[in-house]
């Protein structure tokens, strides 16, 4: 989340700054900058703890200066730079200015290639600018739009949640309410899908009204509606397409159609831009798939799945053990004071598809065969088995197909990304390669994950008609 920066950052700051310039500014300069918040304003980019950029704006009336912008060495050439000017420029949009002027030294290629492609014009060259005889080019970008980013109201009704969240096409994010029904399933053990239809129809317009009225916003405001056609419960998925069609139509305005793992995979945009071609390895409650995605419109399914879904054995494995639903946060948090003491067979499928029902069977004789010699079982040291082959599983099918399918980048999405595993699992073997990681808090369903994969199907001008059908087991290559 970029933020304005704090003292507490400034260690970290510092790091970074006396890694990246030749003339680092000081401890003290850096304290002087955050006080002076009303004429300079200092942002950092804080990724689980971890400062991974910072940029500095001084204000001058209509004009600004971007005074400096620096990348962790660590974190360079994955979009964190882009991503911190695009906040800068928004920013100072914001606040009024009407111009961005900097200095770049002209041997820093990477800087200006940043600048250049939003549009920065060099205006004069200044010499021997730098201390070590380097020149300097003076660069300046117009900031007033004769458009404004257009804005969409986005709804997720396909399980469990039922979600409202309005963002815009730079992806400012105006409002995001979930509210989940996970404590009423829990008693049943799973979700039961009249029960989850029932209570979307009671949420779902008091969620839109509250995003709506968080944001600030009217209707009018509004420039398209989006909502989740597909995959997903039949009876869920129908609440919310009544929802957006109603305001699509009352309003007038264009209908957008979102596939729900596009949504899991588009909200790792909030961190950082997605570079192309980009693998995904999707794992929720309904999927798993490795994902080859040459662009932002194009996704190819190269393995996916044979029976149980990723997130759905590890709710069964959970049941098995007489675990509370969802059973992925439990088994997570079991099997972290688990030990290597069960065997469980491997799945052994060709080529780049899953098989986790084989798996999960394993568990449920071996319970029964525990249960049958009065052994009582360990919870623990079961669910640090069972995980352990799945994941390893998964990332193994997800090494073959990086080998068959070069990328730049390595996206996971979905319920299961929360996984606290699977995420030591993916540094450990993708850390060669730019990794996105969602955030936890973005790894369960939300709308503003479905507003993100909204903002690409409103780019390619792909709307749907009010007599649109939701598609319950719609594949993410429709
Ligand atoms: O993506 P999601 O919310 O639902 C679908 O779109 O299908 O994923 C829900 C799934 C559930 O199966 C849940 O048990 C699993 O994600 N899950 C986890 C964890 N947190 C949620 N699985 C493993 N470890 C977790 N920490
Ligand atoms: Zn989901």
């Amino acid at each position: 989340m970029i933020e304005l920066m704090k003292a507490e950052d400034l260690e970290q700051v510092l790091e970074i700054e006396n890694a990246s310039f030749s003339n680092p500014w000081s401890r003290k300069y850096f304290l002087n900058e955050i006080e002076n918040a009303d004429l300079s304003e200092l942002y950092v980019d804080i990724i689980d703890g971890q400062v991974v950029s910072y940029g500095d704006l001084w204000y001058m009336f209509e004009n600004c200066d971007l005074t400096k912008i620096a990348v962790r060495p660590s974190m360079r050439h994955k979009g964190y730079g882009r991503k911190m000017l695009k906040h800068l420029i928004s920013t100072a949009r914001n606040r009024g200015c009407e111009f961005m002027h900097l200095e770049v030294n002209v041997n820093n290629k990477d800087a200006l290639a940043l600048y250049e492609a939003y549009e920065f014009e060099t205006v004069r060259t200044r010499k021997r600018y730098y201390e070590n005889g380097d020149d300097a080019y003076d660069m300046i970008k117009g900031l007033i739009q004769e458009t404004q980013p257009r804005k969409v109201l986005a709804i997720e009704s396909s399980c469990d949640e039922t979600a409202c969240a309005i963002i815009d096409e730079d992806l400012n994010v105006f409002s995001s309410v979930v509210t989940s029904q996970i404590d009423v399933h829990a008693r049943f053990g799973g979700v039961i899908p009249e029960v989850a239809s029932r209570m979307h129809v009671e949420q779902i317009s008091t969620i839109i009204k509250e995003a709506v009225e968080k944001a600030h916003l009217s209707m009018d405001d509004i420039d398209a509606i989006a909502y989740t056609i597909g995959p997903g419960l039949i009876g869920s998925l129908h609440v919310g397409a009544i929802g957006a069609k109603s305001l699509a139509f009352f309003y007038n305005k264009p209908l957008i159609g979102v596939h729900h793992l596009k949504g899991h995979i588009f909200i790792n945009e909030l961190i950082k831009p997605l570079q192309y071609p980009m693998m995904a390895l999707v794992v929720s409650g309904g999927h798993t798939e490795l994902v080859y995605i040459e662009n932002d419109q194009s996704f190819k399914i190269i393995g996916t799945t044979l029976d149980d879904a990723i997130g759905e054995a590890y709710d069964k494995v959970a049941r098995v053990m007489k675990e509370a639903y969802p059973g992925g946060p439990v088994i997570d948090k079991l099997a972290k004071s688990g030990q290597a003491h069960y065997q469980l067979p491997t799945p052994k499928v060709d080529g780049l598809n899953f098989s986790f029902s084989g798996l999960k069977n394993a568990v449920l004789q071996l319970v029964k065969k525990e249960e049958a010699a009065g052994n009582e079982i360990n919870k623990s040291d079961l669910a640090y088995a069972f995980q352990e082959v799945a994941l390893n599983t998964l990332v193994k099918k997800t090494k073959t197909a990086l080998e068959q399918y070069p990328c730049k980048s390595l996206v996971l999405a979905g319920g299961v990304a929360a996984n606290s595993r699977l995420r030591e699992l993916m540094n450990e073997n993708f850390s060669d390669m730019d990794l996105i990681l969602p955030p936890l808090k973005y790894c369960t369903d939300n709308a503003l994950m479905i507003a993100c994969a909204a903002l690409h199907y409103l780019k390619a001008e792909k709307f749907v008609s009010l007599d649109a059908s939701s598609m319950p087991s719609m594949s993410i290559e429709d």
